[in-house]
């Protein structure tokens, strides 16, 4: 029935589109309606409502070229089609084992009245939760090769919105959030008291990153971002405060431009997710539809996992990624002179591997385990890090046979300062390396400036760049967790052994800065991380007195800590803090330990940008389910109704939640664990504390489980 009716109104449409030519093309799913039409000058506009609402009114299109070419006007249209696509499609890994793909597609062919007659299509998918479109530049015998010198796309947005920002930045996405209205939107103080981030170029003080997290005065959300960035700049949002327009501002390249492209061309998509839930807007599946399915054919060896790694001691200053103080200076047999601090020694690393391996995490990664750490950022230099030479401490032959008797892999960290010229050069060797020694994944990193000397982190050159150490890393069967790259598009269902990335801002900087407000994590989902996993690094336990700098402290309680293994969803997690942080609370740690990486099914409870998030995942293959609810400032009551569990079965829910004492400021390692039976009736009633959170693991009742009572 439901067949039949999809392709009735697929005809129906069909109809509309070709007989309102050069009129207007409208397309809907479901709320979601898109219009689309030439003004009299033969500009292309576009606009997208939400039932009767106006979510972007009346917007331009187009592009200005080099060499005078325009593309923004004189269009008539030659023709449409319209499609329409319901189909399923499964993840390699994910929040969910089964993705619809559900949409009405209309491609809106254009060619310009003025001579030479240069064409341009535009393909617009219009799906329940919101928009996506493309530009193409057919194949022309009057544009071949050309450069893009702005991208001309507004978006016309219908009053003065809450938004969820931050600067506008080429070369990072590190920031903290500022939620203010758009016509407040300023980024100059941020980025000038941001100095916590080592490169800082934002010369827009009206321009903001994607994704961009908006709400309405009647309640509304609205996300902008772009899906399937490959061959092209990031698109940042440059603000008009006055007409609260955002119009695409592309990261230009060292001399300027915008991007190179041969025709045909496509660029990436522009999408714009509405719902009046924030919830939806969590669970939206539009940025990966509108990626490409996975290039890799074999997909047996992505495995996602926990690690630890020997890397928070450093982040704290108890111990250093560099072998030596100085490169220069050597001692009488021309050897670095050690400075006894190195902590990417081997001693030292089998200890985390016996951690991991006792406690049945996959991953060990060592950070400052290379030559190079002497001197590794801010002298923008070209050659820094060889990546498969080892300090003199460290036994990579012997640690990799450690590993592999404890079943643990080895996280390779690569670790390039910028320097992306000097990493090409040494990729395929740094990859043959990975395999000879068995480890199966790496860390990527680009902290300094950019080498291509003026590229940017967020540049076409860049956005290349990170795609082929994606395939290159596919090629030797390596997984990759990308620090500091641009941020996610969704190329993970492309490229699914690209697993995480970083790019923003992530728990380390409660370690060398003051940190993020508590509202941060209830931020990132709606944010940074509706492109892609974050490599976040959660499970912090000493929340106080792990550094030396006086009064600093992670702004969370130790139980929201271990809800972010739910809320910020990443199928590689870390188990950041140290062993010995740990094994003092290894009641709490059993979560970390329980916590699944891949799931079948995810709920999200409940949601509100910059005040909380419940979510509730299912464990793949398997009928274990974990939540994790977190809390901005302020205390709050999570009501869960467990209806998501097989109604017919018992469970066992194990919570971890704030003690009753327990404030983030104040008593941030205050909790308390409690098991109780639960079914499908069950409501929970957690209590968070300020800045806190709550971690509950649910298990199908086992025979051990005698004397436990219900949940009331
Ligand atoms: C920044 C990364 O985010 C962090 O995880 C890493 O330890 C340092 N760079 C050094 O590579
Ligand atoms: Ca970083």
């Amino acid at each position: 029935m439901r067949k039949i009716f999809t392709f009735l109104m697929c005809l129906a449409m069909l109809h509309v589109a070709i007989a309102q030519d050069n009129k207007l093309i409208k397309a809907s799913m479901d709320k979601v309606r898109l219009e689309f039409m030439l003004d009299a000058g033969g500009k292309p506009l576009y606009s997208v409502y939400y039932g009767e609402k106006p979510v972007i009114k009346p917007s331009v299109m187009g592009f200005t070229l080099a060499d005078d070419i325009l593309f923004d006007k004189n269009f008539e249209i030659t023709g449409s089609e319209q499609t329409s696509v319901n189909e399923t499609w499964k993840p390699v890994w994910g929040e969910v084992s089964s993705i619809r793909n559900h949409y009405q597609q209309v491609t809106i062919h254009l060619k310009q009245k003025n001579s030479p007659g240069r064409l341009m299509n535009i393909i617009f998918r219009v799906f329940e939760d919101g928009v996506g479109f493309r530009y193409e530049f057919p194949k022309q015998s009057n544009l071949k090769y050309f450069i893009v010198s702005n991208e001309l796309t507004g978006f016309n947005m219908a009053g003065d919105h809450k938004t969820f920002w931050i600067p506008g930045d080429y070369d990072t996405n590190e920031y903290q959030y500022t939620t203010s209205k758009i016509s407040e939107i300023d980024n100059r103080q941020m980025v000038a008291s941001s100095t916590d981030i080592a490169v800082r170029v934002a010369p827009d003080p009206y321009a903001v990153q994607t994704p961009l997290m908006m709400k309405t005065a009647d309640g509304l959300y609205i996300n902008i971002h772009e899906a399937a960035l490959t061959n092209f700049p990031a698109m940042q949002l440059h603000v008009d405060r006055n007409t609260y327009q955002l119009t695409a501002s592309l990261v230009p390249d060292a001399v300027g431009n915008k991007a190179y492209a041969h025709a045909p061309f496509k660029s990436p998509w522009r999408t714009i997710i509405i719902s009046n839930k924030a919830t939806d807007i969590l669970s939206s599946k539009m940025i990966l539809n509108l990626n490409e399915p996975s290039k890799i054919e074999e997909t047996s060896w992505i495995k996602p996992m926990k690690f630890v790694g020997v890397w928070w001691e450093m982040q704290t200053g108890r111990s250093t990624w560099n072998y030596s103080n100085d490169e220069d200076t050597f001692s009488a047999d021309g050897k670095l002179i050690p400075n006894g601090t190195h902590g990417g020694n081997t001693a030292n690393v089998k200890r985390y591997i016996d951690f991991a391996a006792a406690n049945g995490l996959q991953g060990v990664l060592v950070e400052g385990w290379n030559v190079g750490w002497e001197s590794w950022f801010g002298n923008w230099k070209e050659h820094v890090f060889n990546f498969v030479t080892p300090y003199p401490d460290f036994d990579v032959k012997e640690l990799s046979q450690y590993a592999a008797s404890k079943g643990v892999h080895m996280i390779m960290h690569n670790e390039t300062s910028g320097s992306a010229t000097d990493y090409e050069r040494q990729m395929d060797t740094a990859y043959r390396f990975m395999n000879k020694y068995g480890y199966t994944s790496v860390k990527t990193g680009y902290v300094g400036k950019i080498i291509p000397r003026g590229e940017h982190h967020d540049g076409q050159w860049m956005v290349e760049h990170y795609v082929r150490v994606a395939q290159k890393a596919a090629d030797h069967h390596v997984m990759l967790d990308a620090h500091e790259p641009v941020r996610p598009t969704g190329l993970q269902r492309t490229y699914p052994n690209w697993m995480a990335c970083e790019a923003g801002r992530g728990n380390e900087y409660n370690a060398f800065s003051n940190g993020s407000k508590p509202e941060h994590e209830t931020i990132m989902p709606f944010t940074r991380l509706i492109g892609g996993p974050m490599d976040y690094t959660p499970g912090l336990f000493k929340l106080k007195g792990y550094t030396n700098v006086p009064g600093r402290q992670v702004h969370s309680t130790l139980a929201k800590q271990l809800a972010l293994y739910i809320t910020m969803y990443s199928p590689l997690q870390m188990a950041a803090d140290l062993p010995e942080n740990y094994e003092k609370h290894m009641d709490a740690f059993q979560f970390i330990k329980d916590v699944a990486v891949d799931w079948d099914d995810t709920k999200i409870l409940e949601a509100e940008p910059g005040d909380y998030i419940t979510i509730a995942r299912k464990a793949k293959g398997s009928s274990n389910w974990f939540i994790g609810a977190i809390t901005d400032e302020n205390r709050r009551n999570a009501y869960l109704p467990l209806n998501f569990l097989d109604k017919d079965k018992k469970y066992v829910a194990t919570i971890y939640a704030d003690a009753d004492d327990a404030d983030y400021q104040s008593n941030p390692e205050a909790y308390q664990i409690k098991k109780y039976l639960v079914d499908a009736n069950t409501k929970l009633n957690l209590k968070l504390a300020t800045g806190g959170g709550a971690a509950v693991s649910i298990k199908l009742v086992a025979a051990e489980d005698k004397g436990i009572k219900f949940y009331k």
